[in-house]
């Protein structure tokens, strides 16, 4: 990973802001709407940031936005960098880069993801306790760049604990069901066949998606700190009678995302308090 490329892209990012962003977001499939309700927004394009990727994916926007939310200075990308779409892993991490450059040292992720679990239903919200990196890629593929962190990173605990004790306190006090699960990663665009999802589940999946897994793993050999947040969009293939569709992904993202939206406001309150 380039350095030079990072910092050219934080300095453009770093004239532009009006606040020092503390948290960063990555929104998800449906869930960019959070965005908008950041104030005193500078909403910065991919496209005018250098060697930043442009997202193509239905659904995504392709922009920064920095400001507060609620309060607490935030920096979110409405709209993510998927493997699926041809993006090399260090093309989809290389945001997360940007935002650590820029001083931020916390990042909550979410995404749509499929319920492996059978006790999950579509429209629950699971936060991430762990992941399994089963697309086969790697974002620290290649030579170490010690600026940016050690070569062999430790991810025994990628999630961090504090952060989702302090989620599974916003929640209890929206008196809101925060389920809890680990996150595999598969590579798609395809959904994953029924035999596939059996396999997942005696792996010890709860819930599969396309995203994340890239940009935690870069988190955390950034040091920074991370969380995660599913929305259960659907169930994957073969639990329900039923084919799987994007559509479907989209509708549920939607039905939950007031519920999702308050979540995140109340989680990123709590976690500015308890600095
Ligand atoms: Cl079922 N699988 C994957 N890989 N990604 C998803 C999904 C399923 N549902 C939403 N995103």
């Amino acid at each position: 990973m380039n350095y030079t490329s990072i910092q050219e892209a934080a300095r453009t990012v770093n004239t532009r802001q009006k606040v020092q962003p503390k948290i960063g977001l990555i929104l998800g499939s449906g869930l960019g709407v959070l965005a908008d309700e950041i104030t005193d927004a500078v909403t910065i394009p991919y496209a005018d940031i250098p060697h930043f990727p442009v997202s193509t994916v239905e659904g995504h926007k392709g922009q920064l936005v920095i400001g507060e939310l609620h309060g607490v200075p935030v920096l979110a990308m409405q709209g993510r960098f998927h493997f699926y779409e041809g993006w090399d892993v260090k093309d989809v991490t290389f945001p997360v880069r940007v935002m650590k450059e820029l001083g931020i040292d916390k990042l909550i992720v979410t995404n749509a993801a499929g319920g492996v679990n059978p006790s999950l239903n579509a429209g629950d919200l699971m936060l991430i306790t762990d992941h399994i990196n089963h697309a086969g890629s790697h974002p620290l593929r290649g030579r170490n760049n010690p600026e940016l962190g050690v070569r062999f990173p430790d991810m025994s605990a990628a999630y961090s604990p504090r952060l989702r004790e302090e989620a599974q306190h916003a929640a209890a006090e929206l008196g809101m069901n925060l389920r809890e699960g680990v996150y595999v990663w598969n590579s798609g665009p395809s959904y994953e066949t029924p035999v596939e999802v059996k396999m997942l589940q005696y792996l010890g999946g709860d819930a599969v998606g396309m995203s994340t897994v890239p940009e935690v793993i870069a988190a955390r050999h950034a040091g920074m700190e991370t969380a995660g947040i599913s929305c259960i969009s659907n169930m994957a293939a073969g639990i329900l009678d039923q084919p799987l569709s994007h559509e479907e992904v989209i509708e549920t993202t939607e039905k939950v995302r007031e519920e999702f939206l308050g979540l995140i406001r109340e989680w990123v309150k709590r976690i500015e308090k308890g600095d």
